[in-house]
């Protein structure tokens, strides 16, 4: 047991059924993908776990790269503001496109890169979340979630790249706390 969550907490997702969950979607993206060569997108820095682990049960032809966008402070909640911090070098003109999400909350971020991404013209253009906060979903947002590990309770996760003010990303498992 990993002592670096020093606060009440309670597991929402143990290490085993998250590494179940990431081959069987490594192994629908496999299929879904057989005859293409998709660049597999992650959103920094939450995201980074969960793709390390995807692409290993991905058994394609695929390249990775990263952006990084900030919609949340250190604290709880979403100041409803997307920006690009870091972007791509690489151009996704022509290409297949799977972005990897950790979580999605209010969708606020998916939905601002997905319509950025969009303007790049990519030939497909999907997206990969292992968590789904469906209930904090802002109601004006419409998106369209191609692959979701689990849909998750409207609470405070962290663990397996998920933070709070920027600690225990590395834990294995995901669990909620509170304040
Ligand atoms: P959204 O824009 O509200 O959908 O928020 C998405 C981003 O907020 C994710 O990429 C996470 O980095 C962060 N986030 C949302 N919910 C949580 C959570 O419960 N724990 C840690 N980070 C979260
Ligand atoms: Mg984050």
């Amino acid at each position: 047991m990993m002592t670096v969550l020093d606060r009440p907490h309670e597991i929402v997702l143990s290490e085993s059924q998250i590494e179940e969950k990431v081959k069987e979607l490594g192994f629908e993206i496999t299929k879904d993908y057989f005859d293409k060569s998709p660049i597999i997108i992650g959103i920094l820095k939450g995201s980074v776990i969960f793709l390390a682990d995807l692409i290993r049960s991905v058994d394609l032809q695929l390249s990775i790269d990263f952006v990084a966008v900030s919609s949340y402070g250190s604290e709880m909640s979403s100041s409803g503001v997307v920006r690009i911090q870091y972007d791509m070098k690489t151009s996704i003109e022509g290409r297949d496109v799977l972005l990897v999400e950790d979580i999605v909350d209010t969708g606020l971020t998916l939905a601002y890169l997905m319509e950025s991404f969009t303007t790049r013209h990519p030939r497909s253009l999907k997206v990969c979340t292992l968590l789904d906060k469906k209930e904090a979903r802002k109601p004006e947002i419409e998106l369209k979630l191609d692959y979701v590990g689990f849909e998750v309770p409207n609470r405070f996760l962290v663990g397996y790249g998920l933070d709070y003010d920027e600690k225990y990303r590395n834990l294995p498992f995901v669990a909620a706390i509170s304040d």
